[in-house]
């Protein structure tokens, strides 16, 4: 079943909570001017630089940086799911979760259908392998026993253009959308898997969300994946986790490795503590699943160029979480190999002696960069630790942190206290993008009520449109809403969106314009980015006008642009 609780529902627990309140119960908080004060509860510290914003209803730590709502506060601090932190706020704030209303009702049934359809189609998958030949002596050609195909209900496609198609006339839309089915020529429809071994894929409550789909000869592509859907992002899924957890709730070592076949030849070897990352480099999100079930992972790749590549990619993902205290080890096949030949070949007790060789990440780090670095000359050496210095800063501050940074110290032969780190926390994306639209964002965001004496700007806001949109959409957000609306809602807006961790950055950037100040710094950004937008269409206008003629209208467009520019500054 779906995890849908209304939005508007979010909203209220939010305005009725009190951050201070919520957070008060888990860690000491001291008043300090209008905020509150604490020592971090994230990392590692003596002097508190964890801050309670009580106008914002927002937190963070100007230590390692994390910062968010009460919600972010519980799922990160308590461990809470979604859903368990806002049915723990909903309680606090004496309100129940409701009870979904007719819209969220058709929403719960459009997913519940997509589970039963996918559930429909796995299981005559698995019918239609049982009942072809070539599929199972394919499977059999794998070394896959039954038990196994049984166990990741393993399944084959039909040949056939539209076998999938015809039998279910009535879910054509849902199909096409969750990309079972798709259009050809003269608008037909057909099915997507074809001839293909179809290896379905299971998220952690045990519903089929997906497939991925391989050839029985070399043909291409090799795989087929389920596109992206409402119940399926790629990202977000680990294929072989669910398997894992029904064998047991706490594995103690999750082995990642890259494909599907791996997950499966491994468990043939009774190895069940596998999970592939479905063909992309792990994301941040797949890592926080798993951290979520195990603190120890070693990430297993094939010992190619585009494994070692992978691998890399995996690092920087995880390193960001080294400060929790986890164990993270790389292993890298001797070349040509992956997790399923290896074992096939050598069998499960050469595996293990050969995971027993596993880099652990500090030593894999390390290596990667010094290797990337060579040589003793004073630039090579300063490349190298302004390299690893600014993956090191990705570390929220920690003990871990501390020892990555003595390592470094002692490989460079330098005290890297010595060296400006301020330089590298341009990694914070904020600073990195700092520019007009930025610092009224910062300010409107911080402080949403601003919104509303800016209702005479509203055209140059809509101007601002070409250069960044998530300004617009911050402020017609800003102006649905009929309450008093805080910064931890427009957070709640952007949680597990790509534009997440700006808007955090947003809502902790230190502004050091007075409050009451705001709104005329506001109006005065705008009437400048408004008037450079206008400069900016001038010059093209006159480069263009350089190499040809204009033509009637573009001269008049020119004459206003030139007017309006005029006035602007005889008013300012
Ligand atoms: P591999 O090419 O290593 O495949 O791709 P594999 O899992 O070892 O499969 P076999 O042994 O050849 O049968 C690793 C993963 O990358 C994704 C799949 O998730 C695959 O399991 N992939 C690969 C694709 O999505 N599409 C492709 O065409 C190839
Ligand atoms: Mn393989």
């Amino acid at each position: 079943m779906a995890n849908i609780i209304p939005k508007e529902f979010i909203d209220e627990v939010l305005s009725k909570c009190s951050i201070v309140d919520i957070l008060s119960k888990f860690i000491k908080l001291k008043p300090f001017g209008h905020n509150y004060k604490s020592t971090c509860p994230f990392h590692n510290e003596k002097t508190p630089s964890f801050s309670v914003n009580t106008n914002n209803q927002f937190y963070h730590c100007f230590g390692c940086g994390s910062s968010g709502n009460a919600i972010t506060f519980l799922m990160k601090f308590s461990n809470l799911e979604f859903r368990a932190a806002i049915e723990y706020l909903a309680n606090e704030a004496g309100l129940r979760v409701p009870e979904l209303d007719n819209e969220t009702q058709v929403d719960r049934d459009r997913y519940d259908k997509a589970y039963s359809l996918y559930d429909v189609i796995k299981n005559s998958y698995i019918y239609e392998l049982e009942n072809n030949n070539e599929a199972l002596k394919y499977i059999k050609s794998r070394g896959i026993s039954s038990d196994v195909a049984a166990m990741f209900e393993i399944g084959f496609s039909s040949a056939d253009w539209d076998k999938v198609t015809n039998k279910h006339k009535n879910n054509h839309a849902l199909m096409a959308e969750l990309g079972i089915i798709a259009k050809g020529r003269s608008d037909k429809l057909y099915d997507r898997f074809r001839g293909r071994i179809m290896f379905p894929i299971i998220n952690e409550k045990g519903a089929c969300i997906g497939f991925g789909a391989r050839t029985l000869s070399d043909e291409m592509p090799k795989y087929l994946n389920s596109s992206d859907s409402f119940v399926f992002k790629k990202g977000n899924e680990l294929y072989g986790l669910y398997q894992i957890l029904k064998q047991k709730k706490k594995p103690e070592n999750i082995i990642v490795v890259e494909g599907y076949m791996d997950v499966i030849a491994l468990a043939s070897f009774n190895v069940n503590n596998s999970v592939a990352s479905l063909g992309t480099a792990i994301t941040k999100n797949q890592v926080q699943k798993i951290l979520r079930h195990s603190n120890k992972i070693t990430f297993c790749f094939d010992g190619d160029a585009a494994g070692k590549k992978a691998a890399w990619k995996a690092l920087l993902n995880v390193i960001t979480f080294m400060h929790k205290g986890i164990y993270v080890k790389f292993v890298f096949l001797p070349e040509g190999e992956d997790p399923d030949s290896f074992i096939t070949k050598h069998g499960k007790l050469k595996l293990a002696e050969y995971f027993r060789g596993a880099k652990n990440l500090p030593d894999y780090f390390f290596h990667y960069m010094q290797n990337l670095h060579m040589g003793d000359d004073i630039t090579t050496k300063a490349n190298l630790i302004n390299a690893c210095q600014e993956i090191i800063e990705t570390i929220p501050k920690s003990t871990f942190r501390s020892l990555m940074e003595d390592r470094l110290n002692k490989i460079a032969g330098i005290n890297i206290a010595k060296v400006d780190s301020s330089q590298f926390k341009s990694l914070n994306t904020f600073k990195s993008k700092s520019n007009t639209p930025n610092k009224l964002l910062a300010m409107i965001v911080q402080q949403p009520d601003l919104i509303k004496d800016l209702s005479d700007e509203k055209e140059d806001l809509i101007s601002l449109q070409q250069n960044d949109a998530l300004l617009l959409e911050i402020c017609s957000f800003i102006q649905s809403m009929d309450y008093k609306l805080t910064t931890a809602h427009i957070i709640e807006k952007y949680r597990d969106n790509d534009n997440s961790d700006f808007v955090c950055n947003l809502a902790s950037t230190e502004i050091l314009i007075p409050s009451k100040n705001r709104l005329a710094e506001c109006k005065a950004l705008l009437a400048r980015e408004k008037s450079l937008l206008t400069q900016e269409s001038i010059n093209a206008l006159l480069k263009k006008s350089k190499a040809q003629k204009l033509n009637d209208e573009e001269r008049n467009k020119l004459r206003i642009l030139i007017e309006l520019q005029k006035r602007t500054k005889n008013t300012s």
